[in-house]
């Protein structure tokens, strides 16, 4: 496996498949009390510069389960906020602790930190991939479906950060994705270019929310606004009426479909309270994932050998 996952691209078939099958057993485990602790000593940073529950909260408590110390690196406590080079930043904590995760807003960011550190860099989060989320997602999709193959995943909404991980993970495991997207709030064009280059998902664009609903297996959304579009979140409610997740966009979905929300939700935005808290939900069996997937990464990234 490479150093750091700054997307589930840096990630092959064989690790994706590793990571499900390791995640499986660590939650496994932690069901059964079995006490685990490969990490004595080790410390996970965590840079945050976007609010967090789920990821936050998952990476600080799968470190502590894992034997390990997760320590919460405040930016505006520390010299970043007085403009320390990224590059001085990356080389110093790489001196002192094992892994450090970041949410933040630009990529190029935590590319810089990967460039110059000489720990794993995750991300965990930020305006272009969301990989950790997927991941742990496509955990949830094996669990409930038995597999991800010869399964219809519709996206349903805003082409963003979490649609973008889905393209990456759907161009290395093959799988049958379709997006639908309003004009003007389709995914990167660039990043989906590269994903049908690799020809081995099947993926699909669409504006119509019935096309890609019809026939699906999974049905996911996520808020209509990112962290950070915050001043657009009005709009874009107009622009996305269309395509919220409500009980009669869940009729043309196969049987047993699953709907799934990375959340947090906006309730009667783009899910409806009905469909959120309805049978087909598997939200919370997917928000408790993060922790095993979590759990399943930092064992395979801290315990790497190095050029391994
Ligand atoms: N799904 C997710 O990443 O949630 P948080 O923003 O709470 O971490
Ligand atoms: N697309 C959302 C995901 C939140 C977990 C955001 O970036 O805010």
């Amino acid at each position: 496996m490479k150093k750091d996952i700054l997307t589930i691209l840096d990630l092959t078939k064989t690790d994706i498949d590793y990571l499900l099958k390791r995640a499986v057993e660590l939650k496994y485990m932690q069901k059964q009390g079995i006490l685990y602790r490969p990490f004595t000593g080790k410390t996970l940073g965590l840079i945050f510069d976007k609010p967090s529950t789920r990821t936050r909260v998952s990476f600080e408590t799968a470190m502590i389960q894992l034997g390990g110390t997760p320590l919460f690196i405040s930016t505006k406590d520390t010299q970043i906020a007085r403009d320390e080079p990224v590059r001085d930043t990356a080389r110093v904590l790489s001196r002192y602790i094992d892994c450090l995760a970041i949410r933040t807003f630009s990529q190029s960011l935590i590319e810089e930190f990967a460039q110059f550190s000489s720990i794993p860099i995750i991300n965990a989060l930020t305006d272009l991939y969301h990989p950790c989320q997927v991941l742990s997602d496509i955990m949830t999709v094996l669990e409930k479906k038995g597999g991800y193959n010869n399964i219809k995943i519709a996206w349903i909404g805003d082409g963003n950060n979490v649609a973008h991980s889905w393209i990456n993970a759907s161009a290395i495991l093959g799988l049958n994705l379709v997006l639908a997207c309003p004009k003007g709030y389709c995914p990167d064009e660039m990043i989906l270019k590269r994903a049908l280059e690799r020809g081995v998902g099947n993926i699909h664009l669409t504006s119509d929310p019935v096309e890609a609903a019809r026939g699906a297996d999974v049905l996911y959304t996520d808020v209509w606004a990112s962290m950070g579009q915050e001043k657009e979140h009005e709009e874009r409610k107009l622009v996305f009426a269309s395509y919220k997740l409500s009980s009669k966009l869940v009729q043309y979905a196969s049987e047993n479909v699953i709907v799934m929300h990375c959340l947090p939700a906006h309730r009667e935005e783009e899910i409806s309270e009905g469909v959120l808290e309805g049978p087909n939900s598997v939200v919370w069996d997917q928000s408790e994932n993060k922790l095993h997937m979590t759990k399943a990464i930092l064992e395979a990234l801290i315990g790497r050998k190095p050029d391994s």
